[in-house]
């Protein structure tokens, strides 16, 4: 399974008239899939703009660079108003935040009531480490989502190593009134999971491989 059947999975619970934020859009690959085949425009939101000139030229030899919107930002302060978009997409984009959890809230906020969170993310079960570091549970997530103020609507294991995870805005999150702490998200220890989740897991030598 390469990233174009994520990419399909993702447009499949999509509709046509789905106002949509790709949260940590990198290369803009799944932007530029998604706004030729729903034929709208398709916002994408990233802290680094690297890849964004790769995929604005990409949008415009397709002929969809009316189509494909770049906002280069943090996703701790989305620049767009409550309840925006239709659905969020993070794509392999959760386990390298910094802190998750703000970037959640934030997601509840410009997403609409019934809107879609969709998350595709690397999973490993317990005790398992496949590429020496970022892999999550599912559990991990699940709870994180619910914290976060999501009601699950599905988690499907797309195959090995990659599950879909897709949230409805259920009501306001807990976090809102708890407050997010500023660190404390990046541990090196499984057994701290709860607080958030092992996202940088030591790898044998020392440092960590997290791309
Ligand atoms: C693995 S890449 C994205 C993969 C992409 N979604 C895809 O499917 O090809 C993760 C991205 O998250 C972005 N990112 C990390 N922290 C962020 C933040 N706080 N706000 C917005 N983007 C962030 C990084 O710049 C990077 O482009």
């Amino acid at each position: 399974m390469d990233e174009y059947d994520v990419y399909w999975r993702v447009s499949e619970m999509l509709n046509k008239q789905d106002f949509v934020l790709d949260i940590g859009c990198g290369n803009g690959n799944l932007v530029n899939y998604l706004a030729r085949r729903l034929g709208r425009e398709v916002v994408g939101l990233d802290i680094s703009d690297e890849g964004f000139a790769r995929a604005l030229g990409a949008a415009k030899r397709d002929r969809l660079l009316h189509l494909v919107r770049c906002v280069r930002a943090d996703a701790e302060a989305v620049p767009f108003s409550d309840a925006a978009f239709d659905a969020v997409l993070l794509v392999h984009t959760l386990h390298h935040l910094a802190r998750p959890e703000a970037i959640l809230r934030e997601t509840w906020r410009v997403l609409k009531p019934r809107g879609k969170l969709i998350i595709g993310e690397l999973v490993v079960e317990e005790g398992q480490q496949r590429y020496g570091c970022h892999q999550l549970l599912v559990p991990d997530v699940q709870r994180m989502l619910r914290r976060a103020g999501f009601v699950e609507l599905s988690t499907q294991l797309l195959c090995l190593d990659t599950a879909l995870f897709v949230m409805t805005r259920g009501s306001s999150p807990e976090l809102a009134t708890l407050g997010v702490p500023a660190t404390g998200y990046l541990h090196q220890d499984a057994s701290t999971v709860g607080d958030g989740w092992p996202i940088d897991l030591p790898l044998p030598g020392g440092g960590c491989a997290r791309a």
